[in-house]
């Protein structure tokens, strides 16, 4: 059995397989609004490789985190600005 990391977000557990950035384990549990915008819009991630920072996450309580940067590690605490 392959080894699996299990972390939460919006205090929803996900479990992914090791290597799974924080983007990817958000969109396995169902959320899509990442952030919002100065303007109160929705935002989610664009680029996938870290340039457009609309992916930004509060991880393990420091905000401002690119999901797509970081990967999945046990007992993560991920939230999104809904
Ligand atoms: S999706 Fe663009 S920085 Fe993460």
């Amino acid at each position: 059995m392959a080894e699996r990391v299990q972390l939460r977000v919006n205090g929803k557990s996900v479990e992914v397989t090791p290597g799974t950035v924080v983007a990817a384990a958000i969109a396995m549990a169902g959320e899509s609004k990442f952030r919002r915008s100065v303007s109160g819009m929705p935002r989610g991630p664009l680029c996938g490789m870290g340039l457009c920072m609309e992916c930004r996450v509060t991880i393990n309580g420091l905000s401002q985190c690119r999901s797509c940067q970081t990967l999945c590690e046990p007992g993560m605490e991920v939230l999104t600005d809904d």
